[in-house]
């Protein structure tokens, strides 16, 4: 059995005391609740180091939200991963559609990253997924094969063993519109596949996929209850303690 994994995507939102606020809140009702499923908080960068300090002897771990593959150097805006594990990061989210889509980053880019990051001893959370465009034109698995092979490229068998995939059909990405537990778990089954081809069974099998596009309470259960969908990558609904405590709860 696979421990379901619920990570907030925070994205550009809440400063310094927002931060302070939200992740108060959230571990204290996390300290009044039995729950089954690991937490990650993803919050901007501004507020890692103090989010560190606050979720410190909590059940919520801490990750950033992006990185450079570079290890230092002129680099201007941009924060490396051993910059992100002195403030107390063991996750990153990698390969986001909006990194992809805004900011241009290809499968290339994405596959330095991930290897940064893993070299770092950083856990990527490592995001795929179609346009409606691809899914309508039926190269859906195309895309996301080559997603899995390149982002993955020289990955190693222990490595892959560290690193979560979140599966976020890019068209349910803060639209309101999530893909159907059958849907997800139809892309889950074929992520699961293509790993056990290039890692092996028993790697596939412990392998930790998240579903992610407009993950929200009243979804949440009838998606994780999918048996290949192990967790959530949340926007949208992390921004309320409540609404994602519903969702850690329903996991
Ligand atoms: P959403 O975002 O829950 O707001 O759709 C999910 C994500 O982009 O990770």
């Amino acid at each position: 059995m696979r421990k379901k994994v619920i990570a907030g995507n925070w994205k550009m939102h809440k400063d310094l005391s927002e931060s302070q606020s939200l992740i108060t809140k959230l571990t204290n009702a996390l300290s009044k609740e039995e729950v089954k499923c690991d937490v990650i908080i993803c919050p901007p960068f501004t507020s890692l180091s103090e989010a560190a300090g606050l979720v410190k002897n909590t059940k919520v771990k801490l990750g950033a939200q992006n990185m450079h593959f570079e290890g230092r150097g002129a680099f201007t805006g941009e924060v490396s991963a051993a910059m992100l594990k002195s403030v107390g990061c063991e996750y990153v989210i990698l390969g986001h559609s909006e990194r992809r889509a805004i900011f241009g980053e290809s499968d290339e880019t994405i596959n330095k990253k991930i290897k940064k990051a893993l070299d770092s001893g950083l856990r990527p959370i490592f995001c795929i997924g179609e346009t409606l465009q691809e899914r309508e034109s039926g190269i859906m698995n195309d895309v996301i094969k080559r997603q899995i092979t390149e982002g993955l490229h020289q990955v190693s068998k222990g490595e892959m063993e560290q690193t979560i995939i979140a599966y976020e059909p890019v068209w349910a990405i803060g639209t309101g519109v999530t893909a159907t537990p059958d849907q997800a778990q139809e892309v889950h089954v074929y992520v699961r596949k293509l790993i056990a081809e290039i890692f092996g069974d028993d790697t596939a099998e412990k392998l930790i996929i998240q579903y992610g596009g407009s993950v929200k309470p009243n979804n949440a259960a009838e998606l994780l209850s999918q048996n290949d969908i192990d967790g959530a990558l949340v926007g949208g609904a992390c921004l309320e303690a409540d609404s994602f405590m519903n969702i850690i709860k329903s996991a």
